[in-house]
């Protein structure tokens, strides 16, 4: 069977990639499977800096083809912030979140605008590049709110719904999100690539 890596470590990215590509017949790996493969520091300026970096390294040490995500929010407010540091503004979820609220404290509805940004590269032996963007526009919320997801979930309401990315769960976030997006987007180069 076919195998591709996933280049992550992030547990909620990895179940909602491995969701998507569930009706393809490809064996989909990941790092754990990977033991030898050292902590990739992820140093670039761009989204698209570190999901090539992540691929790459990754597809270099296992020869095989990689897909990795780089994702993060960023707030108008707070001038694009956390964008590529969205997983280390805070030692948790739960601190990045209250982070987030803090900074916001005072501030009205209107000018809580934000967005997800989500650039997925697969990279192939040969080092040939595939990548493509998902964006997801909507607001900050006041507090938490929902159970379900990771990250910055439970304070993120996307355009057009009334509820956070925590409240209505996987199978529609999965559809609308800007990782929905871009995977919505690369799959057909997965498919091409494999021949599926
Ligand atoms: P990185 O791409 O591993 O650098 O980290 C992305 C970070 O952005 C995650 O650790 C989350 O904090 C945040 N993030 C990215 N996508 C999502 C999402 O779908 N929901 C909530 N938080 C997200």
């Amino acid at each position: 069977m076919l195998r591709l890596v996933l280049a992550t470590g992030n547990r909620g990215k990895a179940i909602e990639i491995r969701e998507k590509l569930k009706k393809y017949p490809l064996i989909i790996e990941s790092l754990q499977d990977y033991p030898q493969i050292p902590e990739i520091e992820e140093n670039g300026k761009t989204f698209l800096d570190n999901s090539v970096l992540k691929a790459s390294i990754v597809s270099r040490y296992t020869n095989l083809p990689a897909l990795a995500d780089d994702s993060g929010l960023e707030i108008d407010y707070l001038k694009g912030l956390p964008g590529l540091y969205s997983s280390r503004w805070g030692k948790d979820d739960r601190d990045r979140v209250a982070r987030v609220l803090k900074e916001l404290e005072g501030i009205t509805e209107e000018q809580r605008k934000a967005r997800f940004v989500c650039v997925m590269s697969m990279v192939v032996p040969g080092n040939k590049v595939y990548t493509e963007q998902g964006v997801c526009s909507g607001k900050i919320t006041f507090s938490p709110q929902g159970k379900y997801g990771f990250g910055y979930d439970p304070i993120f309401i996307p355009d057009g719904y009334d509820q956070t990315f925590a409240q209505m769960g996987k199978k529609i976030k999965n559809k609308i999100s800007h990782r929905a997006i871009a995977l919505d987007k690369i799959i057909p180069r997965i498919i091409a690539y494999f021949q599926l």
